[in-house]
């Protein structure tokens, strides 16, 4: 007798593709980007040599990444007529919308743009460029031109609060991007390789990316993280709160991954870069920092048990309000790290490219209904 057909819902345990990108090693709790423990990279990297790394699949040399800073930096800068395009997508939307908006209005993939190595450092480089500025716009200042010199990071920093930033939240958003760059086939970089599949173009796939980035399960849970704690509002309250909220089958946002079922190796970095921030910031972020502790501490006791521990998402909220980010841009700041895991997994794609065609298991009415003319329905 034939095995009954079996539906994977949400392609839980499904290999999809092959990739050298990242090994997240599940029973250590490590990560590796290109076989390199992203603890080590963050330390000693830069969110531009890790970007070099994804993309080629190897560190640079020394003048390798030199060439490499220079291109993107190139990408950073914005013309006048660049940001007039930001101007008019903020205007109309904002956060990942207005991100996305831009890469489909200045997506040129399919015409003659360069190669797709080209279009994915362009984009990298203008991501946060434009991100920066869609934050100040939303903000109610004027679009503003880029700074390159500062890198990815410090330059959207400086965008978004218009002053030179601190070394030290320089070094913390850097590390951040490092974080959020790549990490294996979650349900944006899935929704790219599905665009990039169809042999459409780089752009195509950053803007899948971002938007399928947004829901509050995969990238919006920092967002969410955030507004827990705010709700919380005082470390003696935790305890209460936790009851309730887990009696009526709310969930903690920030804890819990579909594929860590021990403490998320990003999160344990964040955590103590939160602590950092707290100290160095004090006020604000000092204040979130005692409540996600406590949070930490006493869901803990409730949800490890069950396989749930904090994951990237609990801890980036002190480190964003630290350097500036508004909490309504905490994804777009995730998605403009994450562009260069969504094109690295596509050119990888490319190279032995097959187009994505699952199948459904129909479930409908017998086929052969008899189709009634509206007048005789009822
Ligand atoms: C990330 C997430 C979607 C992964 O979940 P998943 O693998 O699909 O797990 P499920 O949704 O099947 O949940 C399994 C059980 O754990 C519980 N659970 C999962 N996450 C939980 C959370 N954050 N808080 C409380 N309970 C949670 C579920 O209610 C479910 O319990 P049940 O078996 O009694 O019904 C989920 O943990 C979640 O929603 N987390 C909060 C959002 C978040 O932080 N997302 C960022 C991911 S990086």
């Amino acid at each position: 007798m034939e095995a009954p057909l079996k539906v994977y819902k949400g392609l839980e345990g499904i290999y999809v593709l092959e990739s050298a990108l990242s090994l997240l090693d599940t029973e250590n709790g490590k990560l590796y980007y290109v076989g390199y423990d992203v603890e080590e990279l963050v330390a000693k990297s830069s969110y531009e040599e890790v970007s070099y790394l994804l993309l080629k699949g190897k560190l640079p040399t020394k003048a390798e990444l030199e060439a490499f800073v220079e291109k993107l930096k190139g990408e950073m800068q914005l013309d006048e007529k660049e940001l007039e395009t930001v101007r008019l997508v903020s205007k109309r939307s904002s956060g990942m919308d207005a991100l996305a908006a831009y890469f489909v209005l200045t997506g040129r993939g399919l015409v003659d743009d360069g190669s797709p190595m080209d279009q994915a450092i362009r984009a990298i480089g203008k991501a946060g460029s434009v991100l920066g500025n869609v934050i100040r716009i939303d903000g109610g200042e004027d679009a503003m031109y880029p700074d390159p010199s500062l890198g990815v990071a410090g330059n959207l920093i400086y965008l978004v609060t218009s002053r030179k930033p601190e070394p030290y939240q320089i070094e913390f958003l850097d590390d951040i991007l490092i974080l959020h760059a790549e990490h294996g086939v979650p349900a944006s970089t899935f929704g790219a390789v599905v665009a990039a599949s169809t042999l459409s173009d780089v752009y195509s796939s950053i803007v899948t990316g971002i938007m399928t980035l947004k829901g509050p399960l995969h990238g919006g849970a920092s967002e969410a993280a955030y507004q827990q704690f705010v709700e919380i509002g005082d470390p003696n309250r935790v305890e209460a709160w936790l009851e309730k909220a887990l009696s009526e089958r709310r969930r903690v946002m920030g804890f819990g991954h579909r594929v860590y079922k021990i403490y998320d190796p990003r999160a344990k970095i964040v955590k103590a870069m939160a602590a950092r921030a707290a100290a160095i910031a004090g006020g604000r972020v000092k204040a979130l920092y005692e409540v996600a502790s406590r949070l930490e501490e006493v869901a803990l006791t409730k949800l490890a048990p069950k396989g749930l521990f904090p994951n990237l998402d609990f801890w980036t909220p002190m480190v964003y309000t630290a350097v500036g980010i508004p909490p309504n841009y905490f994804t777009a700041v995730f998605a403009v790290s994450r562009i260069v895991g969504w094109v690295a997994h596509v050119l990888e794609y490319w190279k032995d490219n097959r187009l994505i065609r699952p199948l459904h298991l129909y479930v409908g009415p017998p086929a052969g209904q008899k189709y009634v003319p509206i007048e005789e329905r009822h």
